[in-house]
C-alpha cells in the first residue's frame, strides 16, 4: 500500500475505533497504535500538505470526522519555528513523520502560573498523546534550524474549530484563539483509480 491509501486506511480504522464505545483512555491508546503505523512510513502525505510558511508553521486539515467527533492534522514546521504555550482542551495524538519536534510540558499551578516541566523530542515513527487534566499544556517547537519537521496530530474535535487558550508563562495571563486552519482545501483520500493494484 503506497500514497494516500496510507491516510484512507487510517481514517476508516479510526472511525471504526468510534464504533467500540471505548472510554477516553483506550480509545487514545488504541488510536496511538494506528497512528504508529501511519507514520512509520513516510511516503503518504501529499506535497501541498507538507509545505512550509517562512513565517509560521502550518495546520493543514487532513480529515475532519463528519460528526466531529476527531480530526487529523499536518504541523507543517518550518526551520526554528515554534507555537507560544498552548492548551487544547481535548485528547491530542502526536505522530512524528519527519525531522524532529521538541516539547516542553508545563504544569499550572493555583495561583494560575505556570512552570516548566519535561522537554522532549520525538524522532520519526515516535508517537506522543496529550489530555485534559493530565498533560493539556504545552510548547512546541521544530529541533531542527535547518530543516522542515512533519508530525501528524489527531485531537478528539475538529480542533480547528475549538476555542482554547495561549498563555504567557511568566504571567499566567490566557489569550483566547480558535486555530482555523493553514488551506481551505482536504486531500482527496476516495480516488481509487489512483491506488488500483496497490492497496
Ligand atoms: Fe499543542
Amino acid at each position: 500500500m503506497t500514497s494516500i491509501a496510507r491516510l484512507r486506511d487510517f481514517v476508516t480504522r479510526f472511525t471504526a475505533l468510534h464504533e467500540r464505545g471505548l472510554d477516553r483512555e483506550a480509545l487514545q491508546h488504541e488510536g496511538a497504535a494506528l497512528l504508529r503505523e501511519l507514520v512509520a512510513q513516510d511516503d503518504w502525505l501529499p506535497e501541498e500538505f507538507a509545505r512550509p510558511h517562512p513565517e509560521r508553521y502550518s495546520q493543514y486539515l487532513l480529515h475532519c470526522d463528519p460528526l466531529e467527533r476527531f480530526s487529523v492534522v499536518s504541523f507543517v514546521w518550518g526551520p526554528g519555528q515554534k507555537t507560544p504555550l498552548h492548551d487544547h482542551r481535548v485528547w491530542g495524538l502526536i505522530g512524528m513523520l519527519r525531522g524532529r519536534e521538541r516539547e516542553t510540558q508545563f504544569a499550572r499551578d493555583a495561583d494560575g502560573r505556570f512552570r516548566a516541566g519535561e522537554t522532549s523530542d520525538l524522532e520519526p515513527g515516535e508517537v506522543a498523546s496529550l489530555a485534559p487534566g493530565v498533560n493539556d499544556y504545552h510548547q512546541v517547537a521544530n529541533a531542527l534550524a535547518d530543516r522542515t519537521s512533519v508530525s501528524i496530530h489527531v485531537y478528539g474535535d475538529n480542533i480547528g474549530g475549538v476555542s482554547r487558550a495561549t498563555y504567557d508563562p511568566e504571567t499566567g495571563t490566557e489569550k483566547s484563539f480558535i486555530s482555523g486552519y493553514s488551506s481551505a482545501v482536504v486531500p482527496n483520500l476516495w480516488d481509487r483509480s489512483k491506488n488500483k493494484g496497490a492497496d
